[in-house]
């Protein structure tokens, strides 16, 4: 196809060879299959800010690296100055994220180059070399739910190790290569430590896997992993090999009936073991 103009700059400096087709135009971004020399590739065209929908809310903005105070106060004064630096964040975070997320071994796709507002990077594709569906797209059975499930949660803790939270995370926003799910779509990725928000987007992210995997797995249904990994976290006690069990009670809000009953029945047993020892006749 004609190059559309936003991929015209990178066709003219040699990244891009041709425009097969336009894979996606999703809320904030228009994906499309590009050949570079060999390879295909895929390049991801930011739309303007005016033309997104809702992510560039305060809490994905809050505590992002800016380089100086001029850029600062222009950009909580919304001059066109600080419109422009703030869409130049809003646009890199995504490349920072993935560099960052692909040197602690997460399974993004590998980025090759972002110019001009677009990222170009590796394309995921399914056995056959096409793009890869999004999770959404697919139907699991039972036992590949609770595996891409446990995988997932793994590459969330792995991201938070990193001191990432990706904060969109959901079944749209990870495609299922050949190899195995693979995550994409980061540019609201935010900084674990110093953000406010961080803890709850953690827990939708993780509650969002949960409840898509749930629909195949309802066993699923019943977990708290979102609260054990940021309990660990807080702690300073996450490591990418923590063992999870899924059963962390929270302190407030839905009572866990499961860990109710194991605590009720470790009571009962707790006392059968007093009365025992007591010489006490059994209950
Ligand atoms: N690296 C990639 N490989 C294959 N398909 C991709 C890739 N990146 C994005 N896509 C496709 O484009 C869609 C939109 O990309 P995404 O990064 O999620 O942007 P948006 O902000 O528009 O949701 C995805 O749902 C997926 O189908
Ligand atoms: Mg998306």
């Amino acid at each position: 196809m004609k190059a559309p103009p936003r991929l015209q700059s990178l066709v003219d400096e040699g990244l891009i060879d041709t425009v097969v087709r336009q894979l996606m135009s999703g809320k904030e971004a228009m994906v499309y299959v590009v050949r570079c020399g060999e390879e295909t590739r895929c390049a991801k065209v930011y739309k303007e800010a005016d033309k997104r929908s809702f992510r560039q809310a305060v809490d994905y903005t809050e505590n992002r690296r800016v380089r100086n105070s001029r850029e600062t106060r222009a950009m909580a004064k919304g001059t066109r100055f600080g419109r422009q630096v703030t869409e130049a964040i809003w646009q890199s975070a995504e490349v920072d994220a993935l560099y960052r997320l692909a040197a602690a071994g997460v399974r993004v796709p590998v980025p090759y180059n972002f110019l001009e507002g677009v990222l170009l990077m590796e394309l995921v594709t399914d056995a056959n070399g096409d793009a890869a569906p999004r999770l959404n797209d697919v139907a699991f059975t039972r036992e590949e739910a609770v595996q891409h499930h446990a995988s997932l949660l793994k590459e969330v803790v792995r991201m938070l190790c990193a001191g990432v939270v990706h904060g969109d995370l959901s079944e749209f926003n990870v495609l299922l290569a050949a190899d195995g799910p693979v995550v994409i779509d980061l540019p609201q990725a935010v900084d674990a430590a110093g953000n406010n928000h961080a803890k709850r987007m953690l827990l939708r992210d993780v509650e969002n896997l949960r409840n898509f995997f749930g629909q195949f797995a309802p066993e699923l249904l019943g977990t708290h992993y979102g609260d054990e990994i940021w309990h660990l976290y807080e702690r300073g006690l996450l490591r990418v090999e923590s063992v999870l069990t899924g059963t962390h009670a929270r302190d407030t809000g839905p009572v866990d009936l499961g860990n109710v009953l194991r605590e009720v029945d470790d009571a009962r047993e707790q006392e059968a073991a007093r009365r025992l020892r007591m010489q006490l006749p059994r209950l």
